[in-house]
């Protein structure tokens, strides 16, 4: 058993593997937080203090008893309106225009196997894998009725939250806000770590003090968004990659989000993470229901490299789905950053005959093919192909391709639309727009309500169409700018407030219809690169196109940042032309390789334009990543260097789960004649083992590797052993003996 409830100290226990959560049924029925932390038996409620506090008030039902204060105590599921004046999760305005609420506990049930949220992304396990507790809070007199679901998976130290709102009243109410989990941590000076970026600059991880502030991070762009991700740890100063105490919470949700991260007056840390409340006005009528989607926790006592194990495994094995979960996915060539869509089918053909010559396994056509779609003011919402600008049809297109031993691919956006379309021109109502305001353009196109199931419809139809006749092997899913005019002719007055997420269900729903079609099909997340990249979209699409930026250096530190919280198998990454067309850095072929390895791996450029000595290692690197997968993709995954701080090398591990064999892969990011020595501490490997570099044949103590670390390799020139130059890549193999 995961969940226990103690009748007589009206605690109700999660235990995992290694850590307990803990919550308790306080005075007059408010659901309080005691513990998340480390394995703890017991009631751990004298943590909470019991001190009159001035301006912190009581509950009416407490009587003079001033200790009690939903503005002191720690609790489940904080919401405004009871006396707690930190930041809330929830919040109801009545129909009289009140604001504010008072929930206290109903009943409790203990469940077997994991929940599901229907229409939405969540954690799935096999019944024997995971517990649910339902614990059911209430306003009776505002008619509310909140149902608190957690998920348990006692072997994955990972516990799962989500809530449901019901109207329980007989007057209509509307959410304001309605989040999906609130921590409360009474003790420990948590640090927030958060992973914060741009366009073709996604997820750098930043670390700051919290102090007696709101620290307030999040979208509101209707998508979880390249500049914030939906995923945060808390820390303790002291907490380092492979020591001390964290917690971390990833929102399974790819629209507008918000995480507010607190201290208040008395110390206790709050992070509350669920959908983002502006723009969120979501009226419910009586009997009507709200579901406010996942959050994933888990808390390490053993640093950040094991809490994003843990996202790793959870994510990886029971987020994302379908056939190619586990399956190595083919070494993918994308012709984007070759041709534009400055293309024709023979120049797809030729990039393709070259892949196939050199190894490749599949052949993408991106964006492109379709419509009027020669550069980006057009095309879009039009999903008939350009059989003049392919030559063929598209089923003679994927023929032909398939033809040299390639599987074929296809690249689609189909949440949007150009103004210069027929979609646009026959139904201009489609678009979200607010009458008589001149809407705001992003790449030149506006957005299709997928709010509105029959558009989703009319928008999958017209896909279809295409993917029948050319049956893609793997689909690259796109979405190009960020949601404004949200408006929508079709609901009234009351109900735009609730098409953002509507929106959002929308476009799962899209993706789910496509793999129940196809369902052998690879689907790869995108917009424009990293800009939705989160565990939401993972339920769907096994990998996303980690950024647009793909300069191996500037990769390096964008795929360190999501490494945090996503495993590196659902991670984009290709090799890229150089100089790269955006950051203009040269990095040698063998670099960029090893950097696309730590993702996805793939090629995004002409092979027939590198020279003939990297077209010798193209076939090279492909059998690499071949023979290494398992190690890369299922490994447990070790950050060497902080690459936001080490300027001089970036260094990563992947460690089988057995502790056999290990990867360590290094990369220099600068150079210095008479170089001082350097050496890289390794982690992850058995203490006391020995391991043996199949290369070199010689044997290393993992002890020795861990404390000390392995040099740098050197080169052997005329001059004699000199330190590799800048952008240098090593690929180490370790076997243990
Ligand atoms: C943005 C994506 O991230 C690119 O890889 C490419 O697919 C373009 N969109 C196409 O418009």
């Amino acid at each position: 058993m995961a969940i226990y409830y103690d009748k007589e100290q009206c605690t109700i226990t999660l235990d995992t593997q290694h850590t307990t959560y803990q919550m308790k049924i306080g005075p007059g029925g408010l659901l309080l937080h005691t513990y998340y932390g480390p394995t703890a038996e017991g009631d751990q409620s004298y943590l909470i203090p019991y001190r009159d506090r001035g301006f912190s008030g009581n509950p009416y039902d407490a009587g003079n008893q001033r200790a009690i204060s939903a503005d002191t105590f720690p609790l489940e599921y904080p919401c405004e309106g009871n006396g707690d004046f930190r930041a809330s999760a929830f919040s109801l305005r009545r129909c009289n225009g009140a604001v504010g609420c008072d929930l206290r506990y109903q009943e409790h049930r203990i469940l077997p196997g994991k929940y599901s949220l229907p229409g939405l992304p969540a954690v799935y396990a096999q019944e024997e894998e995971a517990q649910t507790l339902v614990v059911t809070l209430a306003d009776r007199e505002a008619g509310v009725t909140v149902e608190l679901r957690y998920g348990v998976l006692p072997g994955l130290d990972l516990i799962t939250r989500a809530a449901r709102i019901l109207n329980s009243g007989d007057a209509p109410l509307t959410l304001q806000n309605a989040a999906s989990a609130a921590v409360d941590q009474l003790a420990g000076d948590w640090e927030l770590i958060h992973f914060s970026g741009r366009h073709a600059g996604e997820r750098t991880p930043c670390r700051t003090e919290i102090g007696q502030r709101e620290i307030l991070i999040g979208s509101r762009r209707g998508t979880s968004s390249h500049q914030q991700s939906p995923f945060v740890i808390l820390a303790q100063p002291d907490t380092t990659e492979l020591s001390g105490p964290c917690i971390g919470m990833s929102f399974v949700y790819s629209g507008s989000f918000a995480c507010n991260v607190s201290r208040d007056q008395f110390g206790t840390t709050r992070a509350v993470m669920g959908i983002q409340p502006e723009h969120f006005d979501y009226p419910l009528q009586p009997g009507e229901a709200f579901q406010a989607p996942e959050v994933l926790l888990a808390y390490s006592a053993d640093g950040l490299a094991h809490l994003s194990q843990i996202f790793h495994k959870t994510i990886a094995r029971h987020i994302c789905r379908g056939p190619w979960r586990d399956r190595r996915r083919p070494v993918l060539l994308n012709n984007w950053e070759a041709t534009g869509m400055d293309f024709d089918g023979e120049k797809i053909l030729s990039i393709a005959r070259k892949a196939a010559d050199l190894g490749v396994e599949m052949m993408v056509l991106d964006d492109g093919w379709f419509g009027a779609r020669n550069d980006d003011n057009a095309g879009l919402g039009d999903w008939t192909v350009n059989t003049q600008k392919l030559g063929c049809s598209m089923g003679q297109l994927a023929d032909k391709i398939r033809a040299m031993g390639l599987k074929f691919g296809l690249w689609i956006e189909p949440e949007m639309v150009n103004e210069d379309s027929d979609l646009y021109r026959a139904h201009p109502d489609w678009a979200l727009q607010i009458p008589g305001k001149r809407p705001v353009r992003g790449r030149n196109q506006l957005v299709l309500d997928f709010s509105r199931p029959e558009i989703v419809d009319a928008i999958f139809d017209q896909i279809v169409q295409v993917l029948d006749e050319c049956r893609p092997d793997y689909v690259k899913m796109d979405m190009n700018r960020s949601l404004v005019d949200v408006y929508t002719a079709a609901a009234s007055y009351q109900s735009q407030g609730k098409i953002l997420y509507e929106y959002t269900k929308g476009v799962y729903r899209f993706m789910q219809q496509l793999l129940d079609r196809y369902p052998d099909l690879l689907l790869e997340g995108c917009s424009g690169g990293g800009g939705r990249f989160d565990a939401g979209m993972l339920y769907y699409c096994p990998q996303i196109w980690c950024s647009d930026n793909t300069d191996a250096i500037d990769r390096i530190r964008i795929q360190f940042g999501t490494s945090f919280g996503y495993p590196i198998r659902t991670m984009g990454a290709h090799v890229s032309a150089v100089p790269n067309h955006d950051a203009h850095r040269t990095e040698p072929i063998h670099t960029r390789a090893v950097v696309a390895m730590a993702g996805t791996f793939g090629y995004e450029l002409d092979l027939n334009l590198i020279s003939e000595e990297e077209k010798q290692q193209v076939p090279q690197q492909i059998a690499a990543f071949k023979q290494d997968w398992d190690l890369l993709h299922n490994g447990l995954f070790y950050r060497l260097t902080d690459v936001m701080k080490n300027r001089k090398e970036a260094a990563w591990m992947m460690v089988a789960e057995d502790g056999s064999q290990a990867l360590l892969n290094i990369v220099t990011l600068d150079a210095t004649g008479n170089s001082p020595n350097r050496f890289i501490r390794c982690a992850g490997l058995v203490p006391g083992a020995n391991y043996r570099d199949p290369e070199s044949g010689r044997v290393y103590s993992a002890n020795a590797l861990m404390s000390q670390g392995m040099p740098l390799p050197l080169y052997h020139t005329r001059y004699g052993d000199v330190a590799p130059g800048e952008y240098t890549a090593f690929q180490i193999h370790l076997q243990r003996v």
